[in-house]
């Protein structure tokens, strides 16, 4: 793949249907459950990026065996007890801090040392979030400033916890619950409301799990240490991954599209009612349940009256990929203020998500006020480019470079985007580049 990109004009008008790729929060959990169920699961519409092959190689140092052939993914699981590897095994989490965050609840009675690494923007990231509840399993961790890499080995007796969860973080929290899986007796967490699929799978494979919520928190129940059957799964597609094609076809004249089998849980789907909120037409069509989660086709058109929009922070972690990359696009076009709060999870992502946003919308004379990390942007819906605009050092974050692409084909003006790290899509999208094409952008 080329490495550098170059955009000089805005996307003719279109009117398409697509399927984007499997969700990357499913493809991963379904790997990672795979990995403990007794027998032989199947996965069809698997993502297969980046991340996705890094938990695969990672249940496979883990004594799983796995096949994989361009229709489906089969994994051969051992039950709870089934991981087998040598002392000071090394599992590379490559980008993904999903990854990294998950297996370390997997880890929990590992009898071995497992030395857990990552890439140049996973070695940034913080690992306190989870060092913290695992150590109360009993778990053993070694790091240098709770940063990758990190030595890992189980306990023979981990003990059941009670956590606050407080960052609204669903990497966090299904740690807890994977930990909490291996361990005799109840785990109980009380958290910030975020992504919901591992509690989804535990429910639909009949493991003990137990949820009720009030108006701020969540609170879970888990009783460990029951095994449970393969099982298989179809992967629908990825809600963070259509937000890309939702802005770009809000933004283009006369333009329609309508994403099919796309996972409309309600704990992703804040972008839509954001940017439904900014006058965004968009509908979601042909809902249906597939154990236990949303699936339905989102239809969206051309939106030209937008308007800036006051955020409700509670809607941040419903929108956590979204906010504020492909959202602040949205925003710059918009008439009128928008204001997004409590943005401070957003520079624990694949880089300092609110910085490159700042930065980014700087370059493109959109003005900005950043405070204690909340932010407005000032929209301007007449917004001319001209001139050259280069993206590059945003620590390869998939989003950012899609972000950019969409950006480059949906602003006015004389203007040439050169925009770098193509590969960077590899991480959770790699037909992005295609799939614009086929819409009709030139993309060199
Ligand atoms: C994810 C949770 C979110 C999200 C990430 C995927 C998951 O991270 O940003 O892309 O699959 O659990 P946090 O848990 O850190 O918010």
């Amino acid at each position: 793949m080329k490495k550098i990109v170059y955009i000089n004009e805005r996307i003719k008008s279109f009117n398409k249907k697509i399927y984007v790729p499997g969700d990357k929060s499913l493809s991963i959990r379904w790997i990672l459950m795979a990995s403990q169920a007794v027998g032989t699961s199947e996965a069809y519409n698997l993502l297969k990026s980046e991340d996705v092959l890094s938990a695969l190689n990672a249940v496979k140092k883990l004594g799983i065996n796995y096949r994989i052939n361009k229709k489906n993914c089969k994994i051969f699981g051992k039950g709870l007890n089934g991981f087998d590897f040598k002392n000071n095994t090394i599992i590379n989490a490559g980008n993904s801090g999903t990854l990294a965050r998950l297996i370390f609840g997997l880890l929990v009675k590992s009898k071995n040392q497992i030395i857990l690494k990552g890439d140049k923007s996973l070695t940034k990231r913080d690992f306190s979030r989870v060092i913290k509840p695992m150590k109360m399993f009993g778990q053993n961790i070694k790091s240098k400033n709770q940063k990758l890499p990190i030595k890992i080995k189980g306990t023979d007796y981990p003990r059941p916890i009670n956590y606050y969860e407080n960052k609204g973080s669903a990497q966090v929290k299904s740690s807890i619950l994977f930990a909490a899986m291996k361990t005799p007796g109840t785990t109980i967490i009380k958290s910030i409301p975020s992504r919901n699929h591992t509690e989804k799978l535990f429910k639909y494979l009949k493991l003990p799990i137990k949820i009720s919520k009030n108006k701020k928190f969540d609170f879970i129940s888990f009783t460990g240490t029951k095994n449970y059957k393969a099982f298989n799964y179809t992967i629908p597609g990825d809600i963070s991954s259509s937000s890309f094609f939702i802005v770009l076809t809000l933004l283009t004249k006369n333009s329609k599209i309508l994403i099919k089998n796309v996972n409309v849980n309600n704990s992703r789907t804040g972008i839509i009612d954001i940017l439904k909120k900014m006058n965004g037409k968009i509908k979601i069509k042909n809902k249906k349940i597939y154990k236990g989660e949303e699936i339905a086709d989102i239809e969206c058109k051309y939106s030209p009256n937008l308007k800036g929009i006051k955020i409700d922070p509670k809607i941040n972690s419903r929108a956590i990929d979204e906010l504020i990359l492909i959202f602040c696009l949205v925003c710059a076009k918009a008439k009128g203020v928008s204001y997004a709060k409590n943005l401070g999870e957003l520079r624990h992502k694949e880089q300092d998500r609110l910085e490159f946003v700042l930065k980014f919308l700087k370059t493109i004379g959109i003005k900005t006020i950043e405070k204690n990390n909340n932010l407005k942007i000032y929209g301007n819906p007449n917004l001319k480019l001209k001139g050259s605009y280069v993206v590059k050092n945003f620590m390869k974050d998939h989003r950012a470079f899609m972000l950019s692409c969409i950006a480059a084909l949906t602003l006015d003006g004389k203007k040439k985007f050169i925009i770098h790290d193509a590969d960077s899509i590899n991480t959770s999208f790699p037909n992005f580049i295609s799939l614009l094409k086929n819409l009709g952008a030139k993309v060199n």
